[in-house]
């Protein structure tokens, strides 16, 4: 994962349009790519991943982020996060969606820890995907995200399948 999705995750933290003041929840992580470049942009990127070994394995890519604490890591899952409400400035999720019991939860979770006017950006390969990218961008819509965008991208390589690509702004409390 760390090489064969490594150009999408870095894609899609360019994608995030991060500044230094940003607090980034990565959903996801899995071995730490995007993590890292998400911190290296950010104020401090905290990954929520249920697997052990895949937190073992971002804390490992990111030992230097997470002595300096720009590197947060904790278990929990896009359904149920642990962190706080409005603690998120952008959540940065690749790969990932597929693999939520309940997206309907997911997104609602994302739309609760992430600040008023904060901006989700998700990326996921098309053909693990059993929505199409409007159902998809139609759910985010529904658990509060406004400006959703949809579109698809072909990540650099012969073997890299095509993504599907979504970005939303939360409209909680009446940001627009
Ligand atoms: C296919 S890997 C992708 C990792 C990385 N984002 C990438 O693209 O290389 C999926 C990751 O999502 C995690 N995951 C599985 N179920 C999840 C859930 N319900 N919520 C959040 N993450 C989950 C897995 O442990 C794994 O780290």
């Amino acid at each position: 994962m760390a090489y064969t999705n490594a150009a999408t995750e870095k894609h899609i933290v360019e994608v995030a349009d991060l500044d230094a003041g940003h607090t980034v929840l990565v959903l996801g992580p899995g071995p730490g790519v995007g993590l890292r470049a998400a911190a290296e942009r950010a104020a401090v990127a905290i990954g929520v991943d249920p697997s052990e070994d895949m937190l073992r394995l971002s804390e490992q890519r990111c030992a230097d982020l997470v002595r300096s604490g720009s590197v947060r890591l904790q278990a929990g899952t896009a359904e149920r996060t642990g962190l706080d409400d409005d603690s998120a400035d952008v959540a940065v999720t690749v790969n990932n969606v597929q693999l939520w019991a309940d997206r309907r939860a997911g997104f609602a979770e994302i739309a609760r820890v992430l600040r008023p006017g904060g901006r989700l950006v998700l990326s996921v390969h098309e053909a693990h995907l059993s929505v199409t990218r409007h159902q998809l961008a139609a759910e985010a819509e529904a658990a509060g995200f406004v400006d959703v965008q949809s579109w698809t991208w072909d990540p650099p390589g012969m073997f890299a399948g095509r993504a599907v690509q979504l970005r939303g702004v939360n409209k909680k409390d009446g940001a627009s």
